[in-house]
């Protein structure tokens, strides 16, 4: 039997690390971890203060657990939580988003609750086994299921993808009205009120944490909004900052309006794929996230049970169109792709997929359609032939940042020609050498030319590299993630230089004809750099349009003790 007990109070300061406890609903308890001086959050952005991470417990005749905490807030939280709960009857972990300020407690829950039903989307399930190392059971939901509590807590689960990964869902209470969104509609703000009481006090963080976060999702944040309109809810419980209840409508109308402004202005990829047939899915959110990365909208259509009218009107808006190939047996998807063709033409960028289902549309003839209507093949038709692998996935990955790119040729050609005034010719005076970032993770492979490169630290021995948005070796390179950088050499450059600036098809291998060996990280070593260093992400700053990256120096050698290093001259400051 559980035993639930309502407080409303703060426990055990740790530094500046605190919990409050507060029952928000009928059997339902706020379990939120202040983080009151945290001043850079994860890859993101800069906070001015702190943040929070909200949990939250459902007592209906079963249990729930919405959400857990950081992993810095461990001891606290597993106090607070047991001293709440007897977590050896807990029968669910509901899990809305698997970042780790969410599920970084994830493990140690399960180590004293293994009984517990884990419940996520597909995507959710499957990115958790990687984290946690360790079997557990799951329940896999989808938009409009149910899990009934009991006592009158019926959960409704309500898909809202990338709202801030792929994995999200909300969980709506009929009972209590709660809605738990976990990032949406959050913000980066820790002090004592559980609520939003004081809009005034908080409004610039609201609006702060949507731009960095939800507006590159303008399209997904008009698609969650649209799925909860039919819900009637009293309170929008967030997994950061106050939970919002007495300005309600004025915060989702304000999600509304920033997220209608940012979608007029988007270039589009009007994504077509079958949610719960082959591999769809997976590959079609690869995809999605490599044309994201160049700063260009997505939105995903289910072929299944797209309308004809919705249909037409995106295919209208879309600058890209990318296509999965649905079942042969899909009647609804078959409509949908007539439509489709109907309404391309000859301006439009097209990709295609397998999805790798056993019975795909045959992918050729549907190309041969699409290019006798005009349209500009953006990548060459990715096909399945077994189940996606990481390499399967860094092609997805690699096709979406070429259709990004191609869609964004414009903009880029435009800023180049706009900027080549006074201030760009001296900023152009900055030199910089010239290096090759070589990465590995698991069976992917990328490198990448480098020139904006800079020792950042001496103790530990750090450097910094710029890397734009843009650049697919970006998902190789996150915290904990380790590369190599060959440092290339004044009098033998040239043809690294030239190979490495090569355009490369998705999933092309970067090395072939170079020679390597390979690192203790694992990472490729060019045998013609003039020196190496292993290097290991600690850090990332978001910096307008590239990623700084800042790593630690593990080892490093020069093979020609006189060479001196390549150095790039440019005339202006606003390309490479
Ligand atoms: Fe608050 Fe995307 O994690």
């Amino acid at each position: 039997m559980v035993v639930l007990t309502a407080r409303s109070e703060n426990t055990k300061p740790q530094g500046r690390l605190t919990m409050q406890t507060v029952e928000i609903g009928s059997e339902t308890l706020c379990i939120r971890s202040l983080d009151w001086d945290r001043d850079r959050f994860d890859i993101e952005f800069g906070l001015q203060n702190g943040t929070t991470y909200n949990s939250f417990f459902v007592q209906g005749d079963k249990t729930a657990l919405i959400d857990t905490s950081h992993r810095k807030f461990q001891e606290l939280y597993l106090d607070a939580l047991t001293g709440l709960i007897d977590l050896s009857t807990l029968d669910y972990l509901i899990i809305s988003h698997t970042e780790p300020d969410h599920s970084g407690l994830v493990k140690e829950v399960l180590q004293l609750a293994p009984q517990v039903t884990v419940v996520g989307a597909k995507v959710a399930i499957q990115f958790l086994q990687n984290m946690v190392h360790q079997p557990f059971q799951s329940l896999i939901v989808k938009n409009g299921d149910r899990l009934n509590l009991g006592n009158g807590h019926e959960l409704e689960f309500v898909s809202a993808p990338n709202l801030h990964w792929p994995d999200t869902i909300f969980t709506y209470d009929a009972k209590t009205r709660i809605l738990f969104t976990c990032d949406a509609f959050g913000m980066h703000y820790c002090n004592d009120y559980t609520f939003d009481e004081d809009s005034e006090l908080i409004e610039a963080d609201f609006k702060y944490y949507y731009d960095c976060l939800m507006a590159p999702n303008a399209r997904s944040v008009l698609s969650a909004i649209k799925r909860i309109d039919k819900l009637d809810v009293g309170i929008i419980a967030t997994g950061h900052g106050p939970l919002l209840q007495h300005h309600l409508s004025e915060w989702v109308n304000r999600y509304q309006q920033w997220s209608q402004e940012q979608t007029k202005a988007d270039t589009l990829v009007a994504l077509f794929y079958s949610e719960d047939y082959g591999y769809s899915d997976q590959l079609a959110r690869a995809i999605a996230h490599g044309i994201q990365r160049n700063g260009v909208a997505v939105e995903l259509v289910d072929l299944s049970d797209a309308e004809p009218h919705e249909v037409r009107e995106l295919v209208n808006q879309a600058a890209g169109l990318v296509i999965g190939m649905p079942s042969q047996a899909n009647q609804n998807a078959h409509a949908a792709l007539s439509t489709i063709l109907a309404a391309a033409h000859n301006k439009q960028a097209i990709g295609l997929f397998e999805t790798g289902g056993g019975e795909d549309e045959p992918i050729y003839p549907l190309r041969n359609k699409f290019q006798e209507i005009g349209l500009t093949e953006a990548f060459p038709p990715i096909l399945i032939k077994e189940p996606p692998t990481q390499v399967i996935e860094q092609i997805c990955d690699e096709a979406g940042t070429d259709i990004g790119q191609w869609l964004t040729r414009d903009r880029t050609i435009k800023q180049i020609k706009a900027l080549d005034n006074d201030l760009e010719r001296a900023l152009g005076r900055l030199s910089s050498g010239l290096y090759i970032m070589t990465a590995r993770k698991g069976d992917v492979k990328s490198a990448m030319l480098a020139s904006w490169v800079m020792q950042a630290s001496m103790n530990p021995l750090g450097v910094a590299v710029a890397v734009a948005k843009d650049r697919a070796i970006e998902s190789l390179l996150h915290v904990g993630d380790r590369f190599v950088l060959n440092v290339l050499e004044e009098d033998n450059y040239q043809s690294l230089m030239k190979h490495f600036l090569k355009r490369f098809s998705p999933g092309a291998d970067r090395f072939a004809g170079i020679k390597t060996y390979s690192a203790s990280n694992g990472c490729p070593i060019l045998a013609d750099a003039l020196a190496y260093m292993e290097c290991e992400v600690t850090m990332r700053m978001e910096c307008s349009d590239h990623w700084i990256i800042y790593s630690n120096v593990q080892t490093g050698r020069v093979a020609k003790i006189d060479g001196l290093t390549a150095v790039h001259h440019r005339k202006v400051g606003n390309h490479y």
